[in-house]
């Protein structure tokens, strides 16, 4: 049989079921497991014997959700974490040494900055960030062991040629990582372009209703094995719960992103043409500077729009508290519209230099677009213009 597609790996993929024979997969909420006898319990530990130990090492609901994972993004194994900070930290972690370099994207998250700026370099790890493809062969040096890209970035939406960093990558032996949070694998599968790994934070559109934290990587057995390894006995597991709750949310990641992407699509026309707005950037507008790369390694735009208004930083302020509809609130990936101001919250801590390095305007405008209708999302958008003129 041909391999299932994408839709349908997500909704089918399950665990065995019990004796109940139940429809779905119940939830397996215990820290550990039980052995026949003595015998069982030191092949177990001895890695002879498949079988559950404690649920930070493995967990029934971890590992499907894990599976599907792999499905998902077409890699040979996925490991599942606490969050999405605990995938990227794991991702790196599981393969550096005092003495490594490696290579980033300057437009990371900004705790993902944090763990390059502040905590890399107490282990003696070393980085080096690029603004674009051309820069980074220039950047690799003899200790250089990844070359790490999030694409399109939070919250600035840079994106990058993952095919020409893929090529580089194997050029020269780098562990390529690609953070694919904002895209999911229904939009972009990093794998097609030479990934070995891909992290995601599954607190984002992969939960898709701000309900639970977790994390994921996936990528070759022999790398995902040493990220398990490394969380076993560190720590970083996803708790059962979580993955009982992620998994269930996959089933409807496909329908979620493609109205994510519609209504953001939408969104992004309509404040192209306002009168009121300076600029709009969305993956998928042909004003974007890298559509044609958008264009090339994306299924659709996803969810996240960003925009400025005339009047800077204190207009963006004055419009996120007359809106009536939209959440103030950091997440992203939520059913529900939600509308950020980075300047003066998530990224207030950077200099004014840092934040424009990385596209963040004193008046830029995130907006997480979520699944009400597109009418509502942008009457309420229209409102806030129209009382903050
Ligand atoms: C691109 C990206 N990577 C990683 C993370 C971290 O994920 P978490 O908050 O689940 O730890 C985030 C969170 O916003 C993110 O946007």
């Amino acid at each position: 049989m041909s391999r299932k597609k994408f839709e349908t790996l997500a909704v089918r993929t399950q665990i065995k079921k019990t004796q109940e024979h139940e429809h779905s997969s119940p939830l397996y909420l215990t820290s550990s497991f039980v052995f026949d006898d003595a015998e069982h319990m030191r092949a177990a530990f001895a890695d002879e014997v498949q079988s559950n130990i404690y649920s930070r090492f493995s967990n029934p609901n971890v590992q499907e959700f894990e599976n599907k994972m792999a499905l998902l993004e077409n890699t040979e194994a996925a490991f599942a974490t606490a969050s999405g900070m605990a995938a990227v930290f794991a991702s790196f972690m599981a393969f550096l040494k005092t003495g490594d370099h490696i290579i980033a994207c300057r437009s990371v998250f900004g705790s993902t900055h944090a763990m390059f700026t502040k905590y890399f370099p107490k282990w003696g790890i070393e980085h080096s960030y690029f603004d674009n493809e051309n820069e980074v062969e220039k950047l690799i040096k003899k200790n250089t062991k990844i070359l790490f890209v999030e694409s399109p970035s939070n919250p600035g939406l840079a994106m990058f040629d993952l095919e020409v960093l893929g090529k580089i990558s194997k050029k020269h032996n780098l562990i390529f990582n690609v953070d694919n949070c904002f895209a999911t694998p229904y939009l972009q599968q990093p794998v097609n372009y030479g990934a070995d790994i891909i992290t995601h934070s599954a607190t984002k559109f992969i939960d898709g209703q701000g309900r639970v934290l977790g994390g994921v990587v996936c990528g070759k057995k022999n790398l995902v094995n040493e990220v398990y390894l490394f969380c076993r006995n560190t720590g970083g597991s996803m708790s059962p719960f979580n993955a009982w709750l992620l998994s269930k949310s996959l089933e409807t990641l496909g329908v979620r992103m493609d109205r994510h992407s519609e209504n953001a699509l939408k969104l992004s026309d309509y404040l192209s043409k306002h009168v009121e707005i300076e600029k709009v950037n969305y993956p998928f507008l042909p004003s974007h500077p890298q559509y044609s790369i958008a264009k090339k390694q994306m299924k659709a735009g996803g969810g996240i729009v960003t925009f400025s208004a005339k009047g800077g930083y204190e207009r963006a302020k004055k419009f996120l508290n007359a809106l009536e509809m939209f959440s103030l609130t950091a997440n992203l990936g939520d059913t529900r519209t939600i509308a950020t101001h980075p300047a003066s919250s998530t990224h207030a801590k950077l200099s004014e230099e840092e934040r424009k390095a990385v596209g963040i305007t004193p008046g830029l405008i995130r907006i997480s677009v979520g699944l009400e209708h597109i009418e509502d999302i942008i009457s309420d958008i229209e409102q806030a213009l129209q009382k903050t003129k």
